[in-house]
């Protein structure tokens, strides 16, 4: 029989399936539907310190069956309301809250908050693809410097997960940054900066105009991501574990990311029409393992390295 648990900075979950960050993760009551399926834990939408209401929509579109741009301008309750709203210690299954800042100071101010709330671990997002269209800027995870400076504010009191965005040269360079600074894992990838537009009224389709793509059409790219950073870790003698994420829809896909050297795996976009999938996918693993044989998931990680 497979044996599908692993270990997170000390957390010992029953499998490497997560529940990636803003899908079916909105309220309390949707994390507790998704804490029955088989799952090693929920990541939350992300938490800023005031209240976001969102963007105008249409906030998300599905651009080819299976990939869809979304837009959703980080909305939330704000810390103060999901601290009440959200229990980080009673449920069944790890949740995980996913911090969202404009500051180091704001990312520190968030993690001690979550952290004094029965968090044992919480991701950062450095790489939100679509801040307010005039935004010039570059994100925190497109800056090594900028990105290790956020990981290590905001690991003083609980261990960091830092998920960094596709939308850079070289995300392997990114991830050591943020892994010298302290990370206890790195996620990727967040969603693809793209666009779309309606030729019928000559206009962008999402309300923000410029948004990110997800879902069955960027798993490859998300596969690349993961073994660049696996390979630039490897290089530079880090054993911080990788979560990757992008695209995933079944069990073959995890196990291409776990090819490709991922300890753990989150799974978002595939879910918004059926959250049963996660299930389905955690199942479908153990089976894939059962016929060829793989006790643990060690077994087979990083073996797509091997090609290269
Ligand atoms: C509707 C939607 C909302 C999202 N919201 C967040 C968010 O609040 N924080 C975050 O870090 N990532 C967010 N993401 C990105 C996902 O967590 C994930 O990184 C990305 O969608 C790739 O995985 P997937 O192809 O399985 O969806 C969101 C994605 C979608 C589709």
């Amino acid at each position: 029989m497979a044996n599908l648990q692993v270990t997170l900075a000390g957390l010992h979950l029953d499998n490497p399936v997560m529940l990636a960050s803003g899908i079916l993760d909105s309220t309390p009551g949707i994390l507790r539907r998704m804490s029955k399926m088989k799952v090693g834990a929920l990541i939350t939408k992300s938490i800023s310190i005031k209240p976001r209401p969102g963007y105008p929509g249409p906030t998300a579109v599905e651009t080819t069956p299976g990939t869809w741009i979304n837009a959703m301008g980080l909305p939330n309750p704000g810390l103060n309301e999901f601290v009440d709203e959200f229990s980080l210690t009673n449920g069944s299954v790890t949740i995980i809250p996913n911090l969202v800042a404009d500051t180091p100071d704001e990312f520190a101010k968030l993690a001690d908050a979550v952290a004094v709330a029965g968090a044992k671990i919480a991701e950062i997002n450095l790489s939100c693809p679509h801040p307010k269209a005039s935004y010039k800027g570059r994100l925190a995870a497109q800056d090594p410097r900028a990105a290790a400076e956020v990981v290590e504010a905001a690991s003083t009191k609980l261990p960091i997960i830092a998920k960094l965005t596709p939308n850079v040269t070289d995300i392997g360079e990114i991830a050591v940054a943020c892994a010298r600074a302290g990370a206890s894992a790195i996620s990727a990838i967040n969603t693809l900066a793209a666009i779309d537009i309606d030729p019928e009224l000559e206009r962008p389709i999402l309300g923000n105009g410029y948004g990110g793509l997800s879902g069955a059409g960027i798993r490859p790219i998300g596969l690349r991501k993961v073994l660049d950073i696996v390979q630039a870790l490897t290089a530079a003698n880090l054993d911080t574990p990788v979560i990757g994420m992008g695209g995933i829809c079944d069990a073959d896909d995890v196990v291409r990311y776990i090819l490709c050297g991922a300890h753990l795996v989150q799974v978002g976009t595939t879910l918004a029409g059926n959250p049963e999938q996660l299930s389905n996918i955690t199942e479908g693993l153990a089976d894939w393992m059962d016929r060829k044989g793989y006790q643990n998931l060690e077994d087979f990680r990083g073996r797509v390295l091997e090609w290269f």
